[in-house]
């Protein structure tokens, strides 16, 4: 199993590459790429973990050697948020990145399963599909915006709320990720009931989560090392679903055929190909119903802004 992280050494970089460094399989190699001069320095530092996981780094002009072969690559490339900037504000900086990156897949690996980390990964994972698809080796199942971070948050502030042992506790996430195409389906989440008043107060907090770490940080940027720990919870599933076992799901923010939008996200069935089989969120609430509805207009501009991009390429 060859992984490649692009953007390996920022702040969701570092983190997930020391995760995936400890939790890969036996035998894997982990394959490390930035424009920053430190990059190198973080392969090394990495190599002195005893684990049978090879870390090989790469600087801004290697990114085909980085990426050649590759079977999973994930991408926390590109600009992070400040205080009062919103996702959307990263798309001028992001989105080239995020293009130039894609290219270089079309090159080196076009049959890796790629998760986009980068926001607003509303827009960005339209715009790798766009790529692909100039390229003729677009396959729908092979892209994932990753938005397991709204999953591990809410698993977090469920079981705080709730007293239980968040071990327990799963909660679907469904639509994009920023602001309110962000939705927690709470009247999912098996064992625990909430009341009308909790699920007005815990929607917006899950939805608003990223916020509060950027504003906690006051300037260092956004969600890194919560950000690592999804990102490689996610490729672990990934993983799994390459190595052939059965029954794999999680969710991510997919393309989706006659769905609720070109993209959104929904559990997934991953396995040797990607995702198997896109799986129904089930029944909504009343509540959950309407927050969708009212999501989509926003959701489908930021998808329609990623499109556009690479049409005026
Ligand atoms: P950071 O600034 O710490 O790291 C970004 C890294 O990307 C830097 O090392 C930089 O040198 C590198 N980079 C810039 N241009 C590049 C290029 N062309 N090729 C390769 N590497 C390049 O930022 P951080 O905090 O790690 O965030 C990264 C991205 O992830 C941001 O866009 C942020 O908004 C996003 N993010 C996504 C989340 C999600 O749930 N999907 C959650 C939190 C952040």
């Amino acid at each position: 199993m060859k992984v490649a992280v692009l953007g390996a050494a920022g702040g969701i970089g570092q983190a997930l590459s020391l995760l995936l460094k400890n939790g890969l399989p036996a035998g894997s190699e982990l394959s490390l790429y930035d424009v920053a001069p430190v990059v190198p320095g973080v392969a090394v530092d990495l190599s002195h973990i005893p684990t049978a996981v090879k870390v090989a780094g790469f600087g801004a002009d290697d990114l085909d050697a980085a990426l050649a072969g590759a079977d999973i690559v994930l991408i926390p490339a590109g600009m992070p948020r400040k205080p009062g900037m919103d996702r959307a504000d990263l798309f001028n900086v992001n989105a080239g990145i995020i293009k130039t990156l894609a290219e270089g897949i079309v090159r080196n690996c076009p049959k890796a399963l790629v998760g986009v980390i980068t926001n607003p990964v509303n827009g960005t994972v339209p715009i790798v599909a766009e790529v692909f698809k100039k390229a003729g080796t677009y396959e729908a199942s092979r892209v994932f915006g990753v938005t397991t971070l709204d999953v591990i948050r809410s698993e977090a502030f469920v079981a705080e709320l709730k007293g239980v042992d968040v071990s327990e506790v799963k909660v679907p996430v469904i639509g994009g990720h920023s602001g309110t195409t962000i939705l927690p389906l709470l009247s999912q989440v098996e064992g625990v009931e909430f009341t009308e008043e909790e699920v007005a107060a815990l929607t917006p907090r899950i939805q608003n989560a990223g916020t509060e770490v950027v504003n906690a940080k006051a300037g260092g940027g956004s969600a890194t090392l919560s950000m690592g720990a999804a990102a490689a919870r996610f490729c672990f599933s990934l993983v799994k679903g390459l190595q052939g076992e059965q029954n794999v799901v999680d969710y991510a923010y997919v393309a989706v055929e006659n769905g609720d939008a070109a993209y959104f996200a929904h559990p997934v069935r991953l396995g040797t190909n990607g995702v198997e089989e896109i799986l129904s969120y089930g029944e909504l609430s009343a509540f959950e119903e309407k927050a969708k509805n009212d999501m989509l207009e926003t959701l489908n501009k930021d998808i329609q802004e990623g499109i556009d991009f690479m049409a005026a390429q």
